[in-house]
């Protein structure tokens, strides 16, 4: 069929045709943001699922949901090599200004805006150049002791308070969340619980891997009662269906029953999958309607894609031996499995495999569902690592 209509989506954050089964998620988020922006308590939300399942699109949709009510937003996407102050230092600086902009002068923004330059002071941060105006000087005293946990709470509180001025709210969004190290999480959990006391209009919305959890209630035992941990999974049957049929039938197209079987069957409902195989089914099809041949063929041509792209740049980030780790987990299938049987399975005792394991967990790559269980964070991995290292044994 024709390519250059082809409606489906794959790859990172990429908004799909259709957004399915999110609905009450969105309803949720919409809902906290209207509490908080009218200095009402909520927790914040943390989304949690593995790769691919589609939580940078849903970010992206509630900072939509944030504009349209008015907010601020800064959304940042935390990484393995910057800090959380450098990435948020620029973002904080640009609502700050456009609070500043508005009609007529805020006392509070302008305070806003000071105890920024104090904060960047404090952490001595490479902003040494960022242009400020030549009324804003630092606050001193203020968010200035070089203390991420202290300064980083009086730099969102004044922030939450000159949006209060404004009669705005600022919602600060956080993808790849697992990144953080312990003590940027302590900050911003403090951070937030500060804001929320007091019932300033800021809110967070986050989202990460399911390590996520753990390491929130790790950096601060109240984090759960501040926090609420909305689980982003795999689309149920009916959903994955509706995600695929609904984008055709809008391109006056169709697509067979069986076909729609076998495509939500093979993909196992994961958003990404969903996409990619839709893609691929869609340009296979000689004509309208999409039929099991295509559905079938689809296959061979995601599996190379994505072997390609969205499994590979995982394994590439591997060293040789968090690879065998990752071969011995998918030697004993999709998992979870405990560290036990990865060792045995490894021939080493469980001791000296465990700073592996905690290495793959800091990479993302893989978590711990329950106390000493192991999983993949990338649905369908286990298949990816069979293929790709096909003669490995286990047990040398
Ligand atoms: N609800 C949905 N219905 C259909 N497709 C979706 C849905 N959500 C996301 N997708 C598609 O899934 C793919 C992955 O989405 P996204 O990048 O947001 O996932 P992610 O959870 O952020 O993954 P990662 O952990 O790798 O960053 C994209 O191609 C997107 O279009
Ligand atoms: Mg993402």
């Amino acid at each position: 069929m024709d390519a250059l209509q082809n409606p489906f989506s794959p790859g990172a954050g990429n908004p799909p045709p259709e957004l399915a089964g999110r609905d009450d998620l969105l309803k949720q988020a919409e809902i906290t943001l209207g509490r908080i922006k009218n200095g009402r308590y909520e927790q914040s939300l943390l989304l949690v699922g593995l790769r691919g399942v589609g939580k940078t699109v849903l970010l992206n949709r509630i900072r939509e949901l944030a504009e349209s009510q008015a907010y601020a937003v800064a959304m940042i996407e935390i990484t393995e090599t910057r800090t959380l102050p450098e990435l948020l230092v620029p973002a904080l600086r640009q609502i700050l200004f456009k609070l500043d902009s508005m009609a007529g002068v805020s006392d509070k923004v302008k305070r806003g805006l000071r105890v920024l330059r104090s904060f960047i002071s404090a952490l001595k941060l490479k902003f040494a150049d960022m242009e400020f105006g030549i009324s804003i000087d630092p606050e001193k005293g203020t968010a200035d002791s070089g203390d991420l946990e202290a300064d980083l709470t009086q730099l969102f509180i004044s922030l939450g308070e000159a949006a209060a001025d404004r009669a705005s709210a600022v919602a600060v969004i956080v993808d790849e969340m697992q990144y953080l190290s312990e003590k940027e999480m302590s900050a911003l959990i403090m951070a937030i619980h500060a804001v929320s006391q007091r019932r300033l209009p800021l809110v967070l919305v986050g989202a990460g891997l399911p390590q996520l959890v753990g390491l929130a209630g790790r950096s601060k035992s109240y984090a759960e009662r501040l926090f609420q941990y909305p689980r982003v999974d795999a689309l149920s049957p009916e959903d994955a269906r509706e995600a695929l049929r609904g984008p055709v039938t809008r391109q006056s197209a169709a697509i067979e029953p069986d076909a729609l079987d076998y495509l939500v069957q093979t993909t196992r409902g994961y958003p990404y999958f969903l996409q990619e195989w839709g893609y691929q089914a869609w340009n296979i099809a000689p004509a309208s309607p999409i039929d099991i041949h295509a559905a079938r063929r689809a296959t061979g041509l995601s599996i190379k894609k994505l072997d390609e792209s969205f499994f590979r740049v995982r394994f590439d980030r591997l060293t040789p031996r968090e690879k065998e780790y990752m071969r011995a987990l998918a030697h004993l299938g999709p998992g979870p499995h405990r560290s036990g049987d990865i060792a045995e399975c490894l021939g080493v005792r469980v001791q000296s495999s465990a700073p592996l394991r905690s290495g793959l967990i800091r990479k993302g790559m893989i978590y711990s569902p329950a106390h000493g269980d192991t999983a993949f964070t990338v649905p369908l991995f286990d298949q990816f690592m069979l293929r790709t290292m096909p003669d490995w044994k286990p047990g040398r």
